[in-house]
């Protein structure tokens, strides 16, 4: 049957891939604020209406906060890493409203497939990340669909 939101607490394994999937690939893989005051940050002067830019993609492949970075191991997130070294949804006052909804969305939609097809690499067409406004895969995602 279709997954749905009664399983989540049941489908921590696929919670984890979704996870991992947003550390790897954040499809908001920068944010930015407009500073309203002085302030130094790391040494560098910011001034009021300055653009500080978060680079989500780097912090979350950040050698000094992930062990192995760019390796896909969903198992990482059995330990909760530090709040601030992963924001595929932000942080603080303006943090995404619809994050639980995004996840519980994401996991009942695989944990779905899942248990109906069996997906395989096509070689050659490898996915590759694209950074327009947002993080997404250049031209889609393509892999060989079979039923189980
Ligand atoms: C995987 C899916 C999603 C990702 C990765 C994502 C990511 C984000 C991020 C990073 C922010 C913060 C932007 C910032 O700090 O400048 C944000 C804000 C927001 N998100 Fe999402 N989001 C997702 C899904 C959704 C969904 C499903 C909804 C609505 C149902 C939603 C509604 C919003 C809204 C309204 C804000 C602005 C909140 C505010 O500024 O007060 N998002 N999202």
């Amino acid at each position: 049957r279709a997954a749905a939101a009664a399983d989540m607490e049941r489908l921590p394994l696929i919670q984890r891939i979704v996870s991992e999937a947003l550390r790897l690939y954040p499809p908001a893989a920068f944010l930015s604020r407009a500073a309203q005051a002085h302030d130094r940050l790391c040494g560098r002067e910011v001034r009021p209406g300055d653009t500080v830019m978060l680079p989500i993609y780097a912090l979350h492949r950040h050698h000094l906060l992930w062990t192995n970075p760019d390796a896909f191991d969903p198992d990482r997130f059995l330990t909760p890493p530090d709040r601030y070294a992963f924001l595929p949804f932000g942080a603080g006052p303006r943090i995404c409203i619809g994050a639980g909804f995004a996840m519980q969305e994401a996991v009942i939609i695989l944990a779905t497939l899942l248990s109906r097809f069996r997906f395989t690499a096509i070689a050659g067409r490898a996915p590759e990340p694209r950074m327009i406004l947002t993080l997404r895969p250049h031209g889609g995602v393509w892999l060989n669909v079979a039923r189980r």
